[in-house]
């Protein structure tokens, strides 16, 4: 088996958009990604390419073919696993590793955790070293002890080889430090040093509390970079986490806050608002999205207060409307940040911001106006129409009506003539919208499930099995649980019990979900196209509550009553089997 490493960065250099482009025409119709699907013949496209996700796949709502870029190859070229890798790795002039160094990678995994846990021990003792600036620092950005231990911060002082010599003699190799990205190898004369110097440390956490990378800031003035991240390791995928996720996904809110900086996550939790976040140095991305989904319905958007913070506040808006949840604006006067307003106004204020917080609608419709003179004639038209595209695309009518009387209000015009605009535009959606779904109904094939043909005599248990598969996807961290209460023997069809098995296998690896884990020999392209459909129709549906998973279990845990032998049953016992037939008849 190929390590997973290589898969990853094989994918990464085939944008599943360009090599599925160089076989189909690709049509882009809003922010879906469609085409004719290649492996059915049909008039209008039903086949979608989710190009914009970390885990890029695509799926054909008509025949159900899918899955990954890997997967779309050997289907299209009608080759083995194997071959279809060898053409992805020529096309990208990337070298396919021999074969028999999988398990080379599951140790160097390993390796790499142990070495960052390591080094965030050295790096937390030294804050209390000789050199006390790192301890100083946090202390004048007012945390307090008790949060410095439990975000388990630490300092990297002075020296060019602290941390060098400290893991070396922990028996951690040069190419361990390098491939952890804690050292670098000097141009000059070959010598390994510590990537990290005179810097507070922030160590980054995963949900199932391996350290996996560390962000450091500069204690100098104007140091620069101001921040110094961890790069992308074997351990580390920055769009795939979030700083404070760990602490976050423990509160019983189903709120999260999102912020931008280290500072500010650690400023807001110590004001007592543990379910805060922040995307690590980037862009938020549809991954980390999908994470906060996980535990979230509502996201309060605490960006900077600067242009840049607002840009991306838009981004993030789509981003989160797009995996389900509701995004609220927090609206911060006189300070740039969470963490100065904090400071400035303290925790009360804080929270009243976070009541405060406008619907992503209101942030919207007042974001109409941005960039325009309102003053003149023309860019009042212009933010007008910019808000009816606004207004008509809101679902419910009373929603809609509330809205519309307020721009009406704002923008001092006729609120019958704004109605009659924003209803023209809703009825030319709507025929579009109904239009496309009946062509899909049209062209979509009534087919039988090939690959788990148990299922069709089990449909209530399939049922169960793939919401339990499809929870497990999204929330790779529950295996545990969910491996306590029921096992990969205990589901009745093969082919998902074929899924769990290689969920347990591989999640206990310390990997993230991906179509990856099952590209290989041992899942075939349809198999792959079933698990993408599992995840295709489910996410339509929504995220599976635990409670959810909970009821799937049980489901499977009934011993299905036709595998009773009833003359072996004691007079006892088939008398409360028959008395349990009747009453699951009723
Ligand atoms: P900011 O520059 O807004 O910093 O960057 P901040 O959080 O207010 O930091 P303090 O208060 O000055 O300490 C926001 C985030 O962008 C990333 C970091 O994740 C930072 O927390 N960033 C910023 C970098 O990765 N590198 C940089 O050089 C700067
Ligand atoms: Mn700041």
């Amino acid at each position: 088996m190929l390590p997973q490493e290589f898969i990853y960065q094989l994918k990464q250099a085939n944008p599943i958009e360009q090599v599925m482009g160089s076989y189909v025409q690709l049509i882009r119709a809003g922010s879906l990604l469609k085409c004719q699907c290649p492996f059915h013949s049909e008039k209008t496209p039903s086949c979608v390419v989710y190009a914009d996700t970390q885990d890029q796949h695509f799926y054909c709502f008509g025949c159900h073919a899918g899955g990954d870029v890997i997967s779309f190859i050997r289907q299209i070229e009608g080759i083995g696993y194997m071959d279809a890798i060898r053409m992805l790795a020529e096309r990208a002039g990337i070298a396919v590793p021999a074969q028999g160094n999988h398990h080379n990678a599951e140790n160097q995994r390993m390796r790499l955790l142990e070495l960052n846990r390591a080094a965030a021990n050295y790096y937390y003792k030294q804050l209390t070293g000789s050199d006390k600036r790192g301890l100083v620092y946090l202390k004048e950005r007012a945390l307090r002890p008790d949060i410095i231990k439990k975000y388990g911060l630490g300092f990297a002082g002075d020296q060019w080889d602290g941390l060098l010599i400290a893991m070396r003699q922990l028996g951690f190799t040069e190419e361990e430090l390098l491939a952890a990205n804690l050292c670098s190898r000097s141009a000059k004369n070959g010598n390994l040093y510590d990537r990290f110097k005179n810097r507070v440390m922030f160590p980054i956490i995963d949900l199932r509390g391996n350290v996996i990378a560390f962000g450091g800031r500069t204690i100098e003035k104007g140091g620069e970079p101001k921040y110094l991240n961890s790069s992308d390791t074997p351990v580390f995928k920055k769009g795939r986490n979030l700083f404070s996720m760990n602490f976050a996904k423990k509160s019983q809110s189903k709120r999260l806050i999102l912020a931008e900086g280290y500072m500010d996550v650690i400023a807001v939790h110590q004001a007592g608002f543990e379910n805060v976040v922040a995307s690590l140095g980037t862009a938020i991305t549809p991954d980390q999205c999908r994470l906060m989904r996980q535990y979230a319905d509502e996201v309060v958007i605490s960006y900077d207060s600067d242009a840049a913070g607002q840009n991306a506040t838009v981004k993030a808006i789509n981003l989160l409307r797009a995996v389900g949840l509701r995004p609220r604006i927090l609206h911060m006067h006189d300070a740039k940040d969470p963490d100065e307003y904090i400071k400035k106004f303290g925790a009360p204020y804080f929270r009243k911001l976070l009541e405060d917080a406008d619907d992503a609608m209101t942030y919207t419709l007042n974001h109409c106006r941005d960039g325009i003179d309102p003053s003149s004639e023309d860019g009042t038209i212009t933010a007008l129409h910019k808000a009816v595209d606004v207004l008509a695309g809101i679902e419910n009518e009373l929603d809609r009506n509330v809205y519309l009387s307020r721009v009406a209000k704002d923008y001092d015009i006729d609120p019958e003539l704004l109605k009659s605009q924003v209803n023209r535009e809703c009825n030319k959606r709507r025929a579009g919208a109904k239009k496309q779904h009946w062509q899909a109904k049209i062209t979509a094939p009534r087919m039988r499930d090939p690959v788990n043909p148990e299922a069709s005599q089990h449909l209530a248990e399939a049922k169960a099995e793939e919401q339990i598969l499809y929870y497990l996807f999204q929330q790779p961290d529950a295996l545990e649980s969910v491996l306590a209460r029921i096992k990969p023997e205990e589901f009745v069809t093969a082919f998902h019990r074929k899924v769990f098995e290689q969920l347990a296998k591989m999640l206990p690896q310390g990997y993230d979900f991906s179509l990856s884990l099952f590209s290989g020999e041992d899942f075939s392209p349809d198999e792959i196209g079933r698990i993408t459909g599992i995840i295709a129709q489910n996410e339509i549906l929504g995220s599976i509550s635990p409670r959810g998973v909970e009821d799937c279990i049980r489901k499977l845990k009934q011993k299905p009553l036709q595998d009773v032998d009833v003359a072996s049953l004691s007079d006892a016992e088939a008398s409360a089997f028959f008395a349990q037939l009747r009453q699951n008849k009723r």
